[in-house]
């Protein structure tokens, strides 16, 4: 029997016939195992998208039923993990650097959750977490010298070991930038991610400023301490919600 509470929190609203986008991550591989669980032992029938690779291959492997994202342009419910989420629920995204793949899934969804552990709440974005940038190669050079200017320092991201930068699903490289107090304000935040989409070699970066509605937040030590999953809920914002 599956005893994450997080995870059972997170695939509950799962109903028969939906199409469910799957997130990236710890969090969202957990989910990801109890949808298979519900799936195996109640005939629920759904169909998945992944938003990324690595987690097209663990749905694959549980028996979850894929569709190319390419071939879709709704979804019914998303779950997913971020990195860090503040008071306003924005969040930082892309620590496993699949965010550009997570936010198209994200605009296709008509319902969508993110989950995380309390220790991921932040009084303010860049906190605890860098803020991940997927940048085409050719552009390496003028992307890190853009984004200094802009005022975010940054190094690209190497595999363990060091040796070789780490690539995404898209064959780009990922500049995991520092994010400054001053730039962590909600008008701050808002300029900065539209500043980040027009610079030139940029594919898409980790600010979340609008897609969390739902959030499920996990308590210190996964509820071993007998606390319970919290949801919180943020109002959606007209022009913000895909139609069914
Ligand atoms: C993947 O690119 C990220 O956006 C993840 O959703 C995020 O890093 C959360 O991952 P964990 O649940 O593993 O912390």
């Amino acid at each position: 029997m599956n005893q994450d509470a997080l995870a059972q929190a997170a695939v509950a609203p799962i109903e028969a016939g939906m199409l469910v986008g799957l997130g990236t991550g710890r969090a969202a591989a957990r989910a990801v195992q109890a949808l298979a669980l519900r799936v195996a032992t109640s005939g629920l029938r759904v169909s998945c998208v992944a938003t990324s690779k690595a987690t097209e291959k663990l749905a694959g492997e549980l028996g979850l039923r894929l569709i190319e994202p390419s071939g879709v342009s709704r979804v019914d419910y998303l779950f997913d993990g971020a990195d860090e989420v503040d008071p306003g629920l924005r969040m930082t995204k892309g620590g496993g650097g699949a965010m550009t793949r997570e936010r198209i899934i994200a605009a296709m969804a008509w319902r969508r959750v993110y989950m995380i552990d309390e220790g991921k709440l932040v009084a303010r974005l860049g906190e605890r977490a860098k803020l991940p940038v997927e940048v085409v190669t050719t552009a390496r050079q003028l992307v890190a010298r853009v984004l200094e200017e802009l005022g975010l320092e940054g190094t690209y991201r190497v595999l363990p070991g060091g040796r070789e930068e780490f690539l995404t699903d898209n064959g780009a490289l990922v500049l995991d930038a520092k994010l400054p107090e001053a730039m962590s304000g909600a008008a701050e935040l808002e300029t900065l991610a539209v500043r980040l989409r027009a610079v030139p070699g940029v594919v898409d970066h980790g600010l979340f400023l609008r897609e969390c509605e739902e959030l499920l937040v996990e308590p210190a030590g996964g509820g071993a301490g007998g606390g319970a999953v919290r949801r919180l809920v943020r109002a959606k914002e007209p022009g913000q919600r895909a139609t069914r």
